[in-house]
């Protein structure tokens, strides 16, 4: 078994972002080493293990050292375990599409009453260079308000929709998909359950502001989006074979990045997700 004595959690980003070396993550973790991964991933918000090659079932063991693994219900294309979801480029086909998923700022199914605590990302297949994934830090654009800004946003709730989500960029969603998601709404500025944090929760799946106009809603959210998104704010990881990455999604915005030639080159990656609490 691996000890902590022979992990190394070293920052990677300017401000977040840490890699971990020297942890097989396909054998179970003994206490401290897991309480010493969940302290750095609170504290770096993203963690990228290296050289890690692990079957869909191993990851689903690791994931679940960390709480209860989220299911995904529609649109899962199946990595051989109905529990991990297969991010990819590859049409029906098995041949790079073209298209790229998850392009747009945003945080895991924060349409839902309990919105993901974690993804975990595996690297399966990698185009040659270019198809990062980009993340921005919701605590750090939160601090950088000003006073006015923030006192201004105390007490505001968001909408997020699955369904008007999937509408704004041109897609409808099924009507199972619509029942099993109905829209929710969230505190727009959440408390870090671990850390005590305040930080923005918004992004894709936040529709507009609960109780306001529509339209003035998705402006105000715009302009905070355009805030939060600053280069200073972002960290972006440029995936090497075997990375597996860890990221918080209760403190930050995430997206894939169309750096490569997605209609020549493959990028597959499996995904679990850990279930969260209700934002407050
Ligand atoms: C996701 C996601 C981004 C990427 O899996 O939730 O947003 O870079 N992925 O593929
Ligand atoms: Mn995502």
């Amino acid at each position: 078994m691996t000890t902590l004595i022979d992990v190394a959690i070293r920052p990677v980003g300017n401000g977040f972002g840490a890699e971990v070396v020297g942890l097989d993550l396909a054998r179970p973790l003994d206490d401290a080493t897991r309480r010493a991964v969940y302290a750095g991933f609170v504290r770096h918000h993203v963690l990228a293990f290296r050289d890690q090659r692990l079957t869909p079932d191993q990851q689903i063991a690791f994931t679940e050292q960390f709480g209860t693994l989220e299911r995904h219900i529609a649109r899962n294309r199946g990595a051989g375990n109905p529990l991990v979801h297969v991010v990819s480029n590859l049409g029906a086909d098995g041949r790079p599409s073209g298209k790229v998923g998850s392009t747009r700022w945003h945080t895991d199914k924060s349409f839902r009453p309990e919105p993901s605590l974690a993804t975990i990302l595996h690297a399966v297949t990698m185009p040659p260079d270019g198809g990062d994934t980009c993340f921005a830090d919701m605590a750090a654009a939160y601090a950088a308000l000003s006073d006015a800004d923030k006192a201004a946003l105390d007490g505001v709730r968001v909408v997020h929709s699955w369904e008007l989500s999937r509408q704004k960029i041109g897609e409808r969603a099924t009507p199972e998909e619509i029942r099993d998601a109905p829209p929710m709404s969230h505190p727009l500025v959440r408390i870090h359950p671990d850390s005590g944090a305040k930080s923005l929760f918004m992004g894709e799946h936040a529709s507009h502001i609960d109780g306001r106009p529509i339209e003035e809603g998705r402006a105000r959210l715009a302009a905070l989006e355009a805030h939060a998104t600053q280069e200073r704010f972002l960290y972006r990881h440029r995936w090497r074979a075997g990375d597996l990455l860890m990221w918080d999604n209760r403190c930050l915005l995430h997206r894939a990045d169309t750096n490569f030639d997605a209609a020549r080159h493959a990028r597959v990656l499996h995904r679990t997700c850990l279930r969260g609490t209700a934002p407050a």
